[in-house]
């Protein structure tokens, strides 16, 4: 349905984007992942003809949409990752607002506010100015204004930052439903690992610019197939129990939290009783040591050599 073919934005010397090239097929939900200035939004930014690629394209159907962007503008619904709207107008009057824009009138433009409404769970706020709400209801009223022209494909742009748990929680059943309900195509873009893996069925990783990763979840945890991921938990983490960890020459990579860190060992690797060696060495009291089944995090993790969340 869309293809991105050696998709480039340059910045002065800068590639915000790289020879990007990727696939969204009718009816999917893929996820475009990666930490913040990985080009994800200007890699949507050319994808919405919002900014002009240094170099490649983007096809619609088999038709370049930077030559004639109409049929695919007609289709997609876009929810940008700063919030616009009007903020001294009520939900109601922003819905009314936009869909004359997308050129709904009458009786027709009232039957779509209402159900956009009630697929944002705002149909009892709707009399409200939207400056009242909090974060997250403006985040689904954002939504609910790219909704209103009935997108064939919705392209979401890290939807969920800053808001509440319910109401990520909302925008992510949300968009599952109109995936599952509407068929709806929907390419969402995040830093949240967990996010992507709950609602994707094929996932690119961006990391600088460049794609890392691609495939379907399965596919890229099997990145990992040779290695496994093991977390170890204590009372209270030292710098030195951190530095033995990284001279082991059977840890890969290390990451850690507060109470946490976290290793990258060979598959067949048997190193509990080394850690638990290592511990008393460094006066580290252990809470626990597990095995973890491998996150699209550890993908990251084992690709860059850095948490997601730098
Ligand atoms: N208009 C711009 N001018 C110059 N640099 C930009 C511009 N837009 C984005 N960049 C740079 O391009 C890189 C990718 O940014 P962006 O696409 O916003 O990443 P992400 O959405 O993944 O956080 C960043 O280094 C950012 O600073
Ligand atoms: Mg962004």
């Amino acid at each position: 349905m869309i293809e991105l073919v050696d998709l480039t934005k340059k910045f002065k010397q800068m590639y915000a984007v790289k020879n990007l090239n990727m696939f969204i097929e009718r009816g999917e939900i893929v996820g475009l992942l990666g930490p913040n200035g990985a080009g994800k939004s200007t890699a949507i930014s050319m994808l919405s003809s919002l900014v002009e690629p240094t170099s490649g394209d983007v096809r619609f159907e088999n038709n370049s949409i930077l030559k004639k962007p109409a049929p695919f503008r007609k289709v997609v619904g876009m929810v940008p990752q700063n919030i616009a709207l009007y903020t001294d107008l009520t939900a109601e009057e922003n819905l009314l607002f936009f869909g004359r824009i997308y050129r709904l009138h009458g009786k027709e433009l009232e039957r779509k506010v209402d159900e956009v409404l009630e697929q944002i769970g705002l149909t009892d706020r709707r009399k409200d100015v939207v400056k009242k709400f909090s974060g997250g209801m403006q985040r689904r009223l954002n939504i609910g204004v790219a909704m209103l022209h009935d997108p064939e494909v919705l392209i979401m742009d890290e939807p969920t930052v800053g808001i509440d748990p319910q109401s990520r929680n909302y925008i992510l059943e949300t968009v599952k439903r109109l995936n599952e309900d509407r068929n709806m195509t929907v390419l969402y873009t995040s830093h949240y690992m967990e996010e992507v893996e709950f609602l994707c069925d094929r996932i690119y990783i961006m990391d600088k610019g460049n794609l890392i990763a691609s495939g379907t979840k399965d596919e890229i945890k099997q990145i990992l197939s040779s290695e496994k991921t093991i977390s170890i938990t204590m009372e209270r983490l030292n710098d030195e129990f951190v530095e033995v960890l990284k001279q082991n020459p059977q840890v890969n990579r290390v990451t850690t939290g507060e109470k946490e860190v976290t290793i990258l060992v060979p598959r067949d690797a048997n190193v509990f009783s080394e850690i638990i060696r290592l511990a008393e060495s460094t006066g580290i009291e252990l809470n626990s040591v597990d095995n973890k089944t491998p996150t699209l995090e550890d993908v990251f993790l084992h690709l860059t050599g850095r948490a997601l969340r730098d």
